[in-house]
Parts: structure tokens; sequence; C-alpha cells
């Protein structure tokens, strides 16, 4: 260099000399702070907590067999958004799956800048040596660092960001929180003139008690009207609520009407009297996320009133549900759950907080809502209550007297009888038997199975007398990660139909405990975005709507989110269908669902952190070209759309368009 140098006239010698006098400070100017030096306190991860200088499992760093001195270890979902006001230079270390993960791990890191992507690792497995980074921080404000799951869901997913740190030159990099959101209200309040909502279709079987309560939006007093009511059923005017028997097999054509000073409305509704039941996604609340083992005859009841006084039963929910732990249990905090399983004659005993059980579901009736109950196949359920075991013609038949519309029928320790038998006789049987009782009941009881997709279920649930089916494990633990859980769901679409349904689980929005140690309700993790996305996925994969949240503190979100009719109208969809997927972009996807009358519900999804928009043209999904396209959640025509659509798309959220073609 310095024999080049002498080559140069001086004027261009001197030029250089300070250059490089310059840039020589600037490298001492410059800091460099380590990821694991800040505060972690803000990483948001989907298991554990952030580990500075050894992975999730506490063991040192090690990625494909190499050992990392420094770093952070993680777990996916993970999210760090680090304010960088610009004073960063670089951002630079190594990504991968920790070594000790010792499972079938993979995941995607993710570094984006000020809403650009500066790196994406792509999928990334244990036992795959370090990928390095080293990223141009200049000028960049804020970034996030991401690990999603490697599309295979969050098991063994223990990420490090591995000797990971920023070159520093002016204020020092700072995590902060992800960038806050606005409460949006989308849905438009119901107007004062009726609405007549809910499915078009109901099925009951033949000589049972019949109850449907006409949910209709609008101002009260109103007044109903059913017309073609088939023999046996009788509508109160005032109430709306049609109850009796259908004495007769057969399809009844009915049209509902709900009339009040400011206008009338009114909706064809068929009754399918046959032995079909839910042939619409079943709605309604179910007490687990929001009491777990607190639950008491009093919320069940406070529950029954709010889903009438908050016009949730206006939309359509309609089952009021108990969870587990309404039975005893052998040992508990709470000394009103303790004592024997059953009477001296095998009849189950409601614990000390449900007194009269036959009263509760009287109550429930006479808002012209349903009652649901649950059991486990096993000698106790997954809280350690008294269980059906032996006992299950016994308590089915208890369920019928007492009033139960709905059964939960929970696998939980059901293990300990097949001891260690996982064929698939062994993991039908218990359903077959109860699937069996319960058509033997005086009673239509809803049949909703859960052991967590064991067996691939959805083949099989409908067969054994199912109507809907949990198809993974409790959304409570996964709530970061909807999206995700959804996408899983919707592959097993092909066995959504009337009377046989998919669920995914609740929905669980508003004040909601922590699943993981049964917690309080308090406000839900999740951003306005994303309850809005959680609603649409499950409207649109035609899943059960269940809310678990506290009843008595529905907020204005809340509802904007749960009661929103035309969303509704795609989820009680008589045709039953779960929309199909179809991916647009590396983060964003389409779900399309059929409906009766020819017209397509679509939802164009962001699951990233950062916003975007979407195009697409209706051809790409294999639509026509539509006449007629409606913002769903605002309630507002958009026009005619022939060719496709542009829409922005919040973080984590979502639209949804209903087009009608010609
Ligand atoms: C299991 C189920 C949950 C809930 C609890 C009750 O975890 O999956 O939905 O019913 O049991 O203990």
């Amino acid at each position: 260099m310095m024999s080049r140098m002498k080559t140069l006239p001086f004027f261009h010698r001197v030029v250089l000399s300070l250059t490089l006098v310059l840039s020589v400070n600037t490298l001492w100017a410059a800091e460099t702070v380590w990821l694991d030096q800040m505060d972690l306190g803000k990483m948001r991860q989907g298991y554990g907590k952030p580990q500075m200088n050894r992975s999730i499992r506490e063991t040192p760093l090690t990625i494909g067999g190499r050992k990392f001195e420094r770093g952070v270890g993680t777990h996916a979902r993970s999210t760090l958004w680090i304010e960088l006001g610009g004073g960063t230079e670089r951002f630079e270390g190594f990504a991968g799956v920790d070594d000790a993960a010792n499972g079938p791990g993979s995941v995607v890191f993710k570094v984006f800048g000020d809403g650009r992507k500066l790196w994406d690792s792509g999928v990334m497995k244990v036992g795959q040596e370090a990928r390095e980074f080293a990223l141009s921080t200049e000028g960049v404000k804020s970034l996030l660092l991401q690990v999603e799951d490697g599309g295979d869901g969050i098991s063994y997913d223990h990420a490090n960001w591995a000797e990971a740190r920023f070159r520093v030159t002016g204020s020092s990099p700072r995590p902060v929180s992800g960038p806050r959101e606005e409460i949006l209200l989308l849905t438009p309040k119901p107007g004062l003139a009726p609405r007549v909502n809910g499915p078009s279709v109901t099925g009951c079987r033949p000589g049972h008690p019949f109850l449907y309560r006409i949910p209709a939006t609008g101002a009260r007093p109103m007044r109903y009207q059913a017309s073609g009511l088939p023999q046996g059923l009788e509508l109160d005017k005032e109430t709306g609520i049609i109850s009796g028997r259908v004495s007769m097999a057969g399809e009844y054509r009915l049209v509902l009407r709900a009339i009040n000073e400011h206008g009338r409305s009114s909706k064809a509704f068929r009754i399918v009297c046959g032995d079909r039941l839910a042939l619409t996604p079943p709605m309604g609340w179910n007490h687990w996320y929001a009491h777990y083992n607190r639950v008491t005859d009093r919320m069940m009841r406070e529950a029954a009133d709010a889903m009438i006084t908050s016009g949730m039963a206006d939309v359509g929910y309609q089952y009021v549900s108990i969870d587990d732990c309404w039975m005893n249990t052998a040992k508990s905090d709470d000394p009103l759950r303790v004592g024997p399983f059953r009477d001296a004659a095998g009849q189950i005993i409601p614990n000390g907080h449900f007194p009269d059980m036959k009263a509760l579901t009287d109550f429930i009736h006479a808002r012209g809502l349903k009652a649901g109950i649950y059991t486990s196949p096993g000698p106790t359920t997954c809280a350690g209550f008294a269980g059906s075991y032996q006992h299950e013609a016994r308590d089915a038949k208890q369920f019928a007297d007492w009033g139960f519309d709905f059964l939960k029928y929970d696998w939980c320790s059901y293990t300990e009888v097949t001891r260690g038998d996982s064929s698939l006789a062994a993991l039908k049987k218990p359903y077959i038997l109860m699937g069996e009782i319960l058509k033997r009941q005086p009673r239509d009881i809803v049949f909703n199975l859960c052991q967590y997709g064991m067996g691939e279920v959805w083949e099989w649930g409908a067969e054994v007398g199912g109507h809907s089916w949990r198809t993974a494990g409790d959304l409570g633990f996964e709530l970061d990660r909807i999206f995700e859980v959804a996408v899983k769901n919707i592959e097993h679409r092909q066995w959504s139909r009337p009377g046989s349904w998919n669920d995914p689980d609740y929905l669980q929005i508003g004040y909601i405990g922590a699943a993981r140690g049964m917690g309080e309700p308090t406000p839900c993790p999740l951003t306005p975005s994303e309850q809005y996305s959680f609603m649409s996925l499950w409207c649109l994969m035609a899943a059960p709507l269940f809310y678990s949240g506290d009843m008595t503190r529905l907020d204005e979100l809340t509802l904007s989110v749960l009661c929103n009719p035309e969303m509704i109208e795609v989820n009680q969809d008589a045709l039953g269908q779960c929309g199909r997927l179809v991916r647009i972009t590396d983060e964003t996807f389409a779900l399309i669902k059929e409906m009766e009358d020819g017209s397509h519900a679509v939802g164009l999804f962001n699951p990233g952190e950062m916003e975007t928009s979407c195009s697409i043209r209706w051809s790409d999904l294999w639509l026509r070209p539509a006449w007629r396209a409606r913002d769903l959640w605002r309630q507002q025509e958009l026009g005619p759309k022939p060719e496709g659509i542009t829409v922005p798309l919040a973080r984590r959220g979502c639209s949804v368009v209903r087009v009608w073609h010609r």
C-alpha cells in the first residue's frame, strides 16, 4: 500500500491518508453491543423464557455441533422489536436450531428493518450448521427479529441467535414492545329496524324436545311470526322462542319474521326432522378459558343472561356449555369441589357449586338457549374430576334427564383404559359407545369429540355419531399461532359438511385466563387485527363458534369481533364448506369459501409482522368475475370488481370480501 501511495501526487496522498485515519477512527468509535446484553423482557415467544448465553433448555448454545459462547436462546414463535434509532451500522451473528432440541424442530429466522425484510434463513432444522448473517442496518430505525415455526408446529423449535451483535455508532439499540394498535370497531352497530339472523336450516329428531330462539337484531319490543311451522311446534310471539316437538320426520319450509316499529325482516328457514343434528356449525359459549376449575352455577346463569343482554343470542349464539370441573374431585383447595364421585346407586354427583342441574338447564332453556355439559370416557377428567368410565349409559341418561343438549366427551384419562393400545379400534371404542348411547336418549344431544385429533378423527368422527371433533390440542397454549393452527385445520376440509365439523377449539378473545396456570380472566394478548383474523378464519373454516371468555366483561371490541351477522352468515352457510387455501405471497394467503347461493367469501390474511397490501385476480383463485363485492367486516358495498381486488392488510390482519358472480 505504501509503495503504491508514493506514486500518487502529493494532494491525493494527503486525502487518502486523512480518509484512512478517519475510517480507522470510526472503527474505533463503533461499539459492539451484544444481543444477550439487552433487556430481553420484551421478547415474546411460544414457550419458556428467553435465555442469555444458553439454549431454551438451559444448555450451552450449540448449533450443528458448534458451540457459541454467547447469544440468546429462544423458542418459536418469537419476536423481538428493537429500536435502533438509525445509530447502528450492522447486525451480525449466526442462527440455527439448538442441538439439545433433540427432536424434529424446524424454524425460519427473519430480520426486518423498518418493515423491509433484511434476511430470511429459510427453513432450518436441528443438526444443521448455523447460518451466518451480516446485515447493514445503516439508517434503520426499527428492527424486528423473528423466529417462525418451519411449517410443522412449534415442538422442539429451540432457536438460537448466536453471537448476535450490533455495531453501534450512535444511540444504543433498545428492545421495545411491539407496535401498538388502535382499537378498531369494524362491525357497524345493528340498526333499529329488525334483521333476522342465524342459519337457514336446523336439524332435529322426531318426538324430541325442540327449542329455537329466532336470532334477530333491532330495537325492542319486537314481535315475531313463523309461517309453515310443523305440527307440534309453537312460537312465542313476544320472545321469538319456538318450542315443542316435531312429531313427524320430514323437511319443513318456514318463513321467520321479526317486526318492530322501525320495520320488518324475514328469512327463509328449514327444519329438517330426521336423524341429523348440527346442520350448521354449533355456536355458543364454553366456560373453560374464562373460569377453569372456578366454574359455578352462578357463572353459568350469568353467561346465559349475558348471551341475551349483550346481543350475542341475536346473531345466533345458542349453547351455554359447562366444561370440566362441575363434578367432584379427590383433592382440591376448594372444599366444595371435593367429595364422592357417585352416590350409592352409581349416579354422578355434581359438586357443591352446582346445587341443581335441572334448575340450571331450565334457566338456560327459559331464555331460548341450550345447555352443554362435559365428561370424559376415562375414570377421571383432564382436571382430575369424576369421569364416566363404566358409567356411560347412566351418565348419558342423567345428562338427558337434566336437560342437556350438548356433550363434550374429552379423552383425558382414557389412556389408562387402553393401556398403551393405540390402535384405531381402541381410539374409536369409547366414542362408538357414547355415540350409540346418545342416539337412544329421548333428547337431541349434539356430540362433540375431544381427543386432540388422534387417529385422524376427522375421518371417522361422523361415523361414530360425532357432530364435531377437535382437530388438535388446546389452542389456549398456542394463542400466538392462530394462523398456523387454522392452516393445519384446513387440511381436513374435505370432512367438513352439515352435521360433521372440524373443531380447532374455542374463540379466546376479550377477558380470558391464561391456559398455563389456569389464570383469572385478564385482557387477551391478541391485537385487534389478530382478533378479527381469528374470527374470520373460524368463520371461513365453518368451525364451531364457541366463545370462551368472561361473559360479564364483554367489551365493545369483543362484541364487534364476535357479533357481525354478515361474517356469521359465512360460518353458518348451509353448504357447510370449509374454505380452500391459496397462497398469495410468502407472507399472505387467501381462504375461499363457497356459499349456498353461489357467491364466495374470500378472506385475505397476513400472518406476518409487517403491514402489507394484497392484490389478487379472481382468476388466480379460480373464481369468475365479480359483479358485486362487499366488505363483510365493514358491511360496505365495494361495487363491481370484475377482475380482482387490492386490499391493505394490517400486521397479522385480514380483509374478508364476499363476491357474487353472474
Ligand atoms: C382438555 C381439553 C380442554 C378442556 C380441558 C378441561 O385439555 O382439551 O378443552 O376441556 O381438558 O380439563
